[in-house]
């Protein structure tokens, strides 16, 4: 699968953006190593903490699904010229991940630029003796 297809799964899935509070839809969509392909929007709560990232939605349909290694990433939001995964979903990223893992950051046309996972998470946290 290419970075375009692997873009179209994160905007298709963008369109089931629950996200009520902020006006701000997000579509992700992950790769595995074995090809298969999940994707994932925001969902928010009234009580605003509560809500999630699209990259996790993403995330938990992979694990539910038996898979945990993910070749490659894209993420895509309504209302930005490039959206970079926050934070949290870097570290949940790097779990299922690893530092040459390819992110692809889009706009509603496509890819805008691709960076790694070690861009965009350098020391992240692992426990002593992980690697990666
Ligand atoms: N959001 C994501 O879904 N992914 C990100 O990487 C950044 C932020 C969502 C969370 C919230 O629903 C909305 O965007 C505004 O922060």
């Amino acid at each position: 699968m290419n970075s375009s297809e692997l873009f179209d799964a994160a905007k298709e899935a963008m369109r089931h953006a629950y996200a009520p509070y902020s006006q701000f839809p997000v579509g992700a969509a992950l790769i595995t190593d074995t090809g298969k392909l999940f994707s994932g929007c925001n969902i928010e709560n009234a009580s605003y903490p509560e809500g999630w990232c699209a990259e996790t939605t993403a995330l938990a349909h992979m694990v539910m699904a038996g898979e945990s290694k993910i070749a490659a990433v894209a993420v895509v939001a309504e209302k930005m010229a490039l959206i970079t995964p926050c934070g949290g979903c870097r570290q949940r990223l790097k779990e299922f991940g690893a530092p040459d893992t390819l992110v692809h950051l889009c706009d509603e046309n496509g890819v805008v630029e691709t960076v790694t996972l070690g861009d965009l998470l350098p020391k992240g946290f692992a426990f002593p003796g992980d690697k990666g």
